[in-house]
């Protein structure tokens, strides 16, 4: 998410911010948390695929007003389902605590957000490991990278000075159009190293789906944004609303790098055979 954009599109409407630490990388949040603060809006950090992850002498999940954690399955760590809440703010606390059972604590009333017990003890038990995780995720990712090493038409993606790196997926972009190889090629190489790759995530942002565009909660009444008598602002899902995402969307080629250090091994051969066979034509 870009600080300035961000900035730009906050409303009186806005209550919130919400950036995500997206797939092991750090947004910047310590310029997002300044435009939090200049607006008087919540910055909340999706930490869903950054445990652990330093940021400019913090961790992840502390530069904003809360951080929020995923522990379902094919996270860095799961306790089966549920997730974690942090912050430092009081008066967060109590709200965030009051929501998380439903009609408990009056007068917030909520669905239910509670995991049980046996999650908690999961979760706890996970915590221990997870540092030690990601530590292997990170040699298997130094694999992953090296095999992209000298690539003109591949861009990874840069780790800043000051950001660490919790490895969750590993993703670069396809600029071989720029250079003469054929995206097809390079597909059928990495599709033969098996069926790991996905190329092109969800093909366009979240906000070009239908439930968006058309929007009919509430028996078509329009809701959450067009003509929704709920909500006060105007807002249009549309085209072009955010032409970064949607210019490196369709090319990202994708892969999990929470792999132990000898799968990355061979996922970094076959990924370096498929570059390769592309350029060969
Ligand atoms: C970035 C991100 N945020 C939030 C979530 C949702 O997590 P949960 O299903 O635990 O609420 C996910 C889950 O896939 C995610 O990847």
């Amino acid at each position: 998410m870009d600080p300035e954009s961000a900035r730009e599109n906050i409303t009186p409407h806005t209550k919130a911010v919400c950036a995500t630490n997206l797939w092991g990388l750090p947004a910047e949040v310590d310029a997002l948390r300044n435009v939090a603060d200049e607006k008087g809006v919540v910055l909340i950090e999706d930490c869903a695929h950054a445990m652990f992850l330093p940021y400019k002498g913090k961790y992840a999940g502390t530069w904003g007003h809360i951080g929020i954690y995923s522990f379902c399955q094919g996270k860095h760590m799961t306790s089966g389902d549920g997730g974690m809440a942090v912050t430092d703010d009081d008066e967060l606390a109590d709200r965030i605590r009051s929501v998380t059972c439903f009609g408990e604590s009056p007068p917030h009333l909520a669905t239910v957000f509670r995991m049980t017990e046996m999650q908690a003890a999961i979760g706890l038990a996970q915590l221990e490991k997870v540092k030690g995780y990601i530590e292997e995720y990170q040699k298997s990712y130094a694999h992953l990278s090296a095999a992209l090493e000298g690539c003109a038409w591949i861009q990874p993606r840069a780790i800043k000075d000051g950001c660490g790196n919790s490895p969750y997926i590993f993703s670069f972009a396809y600029r071989g159009d720029e250079h003469g190889i054929d995206l097809d090629a390079f597909k059928q190489g990495l599709f033969e190293t098996g069926d790991l790759w996905n190329i092109g995530f969800t093909q366009v942002p979240a906000y070009k789906y239908d439930f968006f565009t058309h929007p009919r909660a509430y028996q078509d009444k329009g809701c959450p944004t067009k003509g929704c008598p709920y909500y006060k602002g105007d807002y249009e899902y549309r085209d072009g609303l955010c032409p970064t995402a949607e210019a490196i969307l369709p090319r990202l080629v994708n892969t999990s790098c929470m792999i132990s250090e000898e799968n990355a091994k061979g996922v970094a051969d076959g990924l370096r055979r498929a570059i390769e066979a592309a350029e060969k034509g």
